[in-house]
């Protein structure tokens, strides 16, 4: 029996009402303080009985991608652990990989709370969360005593600080990247959280290229540098950000962010406030920018014939899902909503069901999945 599913979460979610922002810190703080003590007994016990009961190994689901060894394609994505309080456990509940951040490189405190709210009709979540993190110079120095002994790759993401004008978002960015540069695998320019005034707006062309220059300018160690989008940008500007990618040898896309549209939705007030959803700010995640984040992935891949890393995000629940987005050309796939909703065995379930449908395709490994049923143009 999953007690997270039939017990824990219809409690947190609908009997207690606990709010979904102090239910996140409380785990998270927990977490962090059993990573802490990991090599100590019986906290190493504990370590050991997580990753029997979360993770698999299997060497069909591992794969190389920018020199960097992953043994699965499922990750934390970003927004989950977003000063690297945890970064340690994530490989116990089986992750393939965990992305930290958003990070500023200001500390800032986020917007006014309540900025998270569960949307069960919807299997959603709405969230204004705004960056609230300790900033980079707190990441770095906690990811420089840990480094060594970090068992899974990690990505790590920035956004602009609040209080830095959107002129000085260049400055702003690369002084992140250069505190964090040596300790991560990858590195991500989010460009498209809703919550932060403008900044959606970097990803039009010269804005953006400004960022990418000034951080490639930083980067001597060629480190992987992606850049997140959001699901609501037209083909176009997605076709101008392939072009930069391009210029500025860019690793990969992540493909997407929350959405800000609120078409399609079964809930109509948020019981929490009282307000109608569409009057609420905040970005959709979850079940609602499945479909629309997929279609992306593959249009990415079909632009760049493949040739470009995605890592695809946006309502993964199930083996289905992440086949999905695989299979139309996401090499890397990550989780948040999703994880919240269905509990710490939805990872293994979800990488036990992709092998099971490279069974069935006929696929000796995960990288003969990715792309593999997107059309040729
Ligand atoms: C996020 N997400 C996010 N993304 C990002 O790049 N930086 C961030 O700080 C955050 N913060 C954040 C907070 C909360 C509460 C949620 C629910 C989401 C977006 C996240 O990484 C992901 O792109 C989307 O949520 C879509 O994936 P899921 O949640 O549908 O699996």
């Amino acid at each position: 029996m999953d007690i997270y599913r039939t017990g824990i979460q219809p409690l947190l979610f609908s009997r207690l009402k606990v709010d979904p922002e102090w239910a996140h810190q409380q785990s998270l703080a927990l977490l962090s303080w059993v990573a802490g003590r990991r090599n100590q007994f019986p906290f190493s016990q504990i370590e050991n009985q997580l990753k029997s009961a979360f993770s698999i190994n299997s060497t069909r689901l591992n794969q190389t991608v920018w020199g960097v060894s992953f043994q699965n394609p499922l990750g934390l994505a970003a927004g989950f652990d977003k000063n690297g309080v945890a970064a340690e456990i994530w490989h116990s509940f089986g992750f393939g990989f965990a992305e930290l951040g958003t990070v500023t490189f200001h500390p800032q405190p986020g917007n006014p709370q309540p900025r998270l709210f569960r949307l069960p009709q919807d299997q959603a979540v709405l969230n204004r969360m705004g960056f609230n993190n300790q900033g980079a110079a707190a990441l770095a120095a906690r990811l420089a005593q840990q480094s060594s002994a970090l068992p899974l790759p990690i990505g790590i993401n920035l956004g602009k600080s609040k209080i830095t004008p959107l002129e000085d978002a260049a400055a702003d960015y690369r002084d992140s990247f250069r505190q964090l540069k040596q300790l991560g695998n990858y590195f991500v320019v989010n460009v498209s959280s809703p919550n932060t005034p403008g900044l959606r707006a970097l990803q039009d062309s010269t804005q953006l290229s400004q960022i990418l220059e000034a951080i490639q300018t930083e980067n001597q160690e060629n480190k992987p540098i992606l850049v997140k989008i959001a699901p609501d940008l037209e083909w176009e500007a997605i076709a101008d950000i392939l072009e930069l990618a391009q210029r500025y040898k860019l690793a990969g896309i992540i493909a997407t962010n929350t959405t800000i549209r609120r078409d399609g939705l079964t809930t109509a007030v948020v019981s929490r406030t009282g307000k109608p959803i569409s009057e609420e700010a905040g970005g959709i995640s979850g079940a609602p920018v499945r479909q629309r984040s997929t279609e992306v992935i593959r249009w990415i891949w079909q632009q760049t014939q493949g040739q470009l890393p995605i890592i695809g995000v946006g309502g993964i629940f199930t083996a289905e899902d992440a086949w999905e987005k695989i299979t139309a050309g996401a090499c890397l796939i990550q989780t948040y909503t999703g994880w919240i909703y269905e509990g710490p065995t939805m990872v293994k379930e979800i990488l036990l069901g992709l092998l099971q449908r490279l069974d069935e395709a006929g696929f000796d490994s995960l990288s003969e999945a990715v792309g593999s049923q997107v059309d040729s143009k």
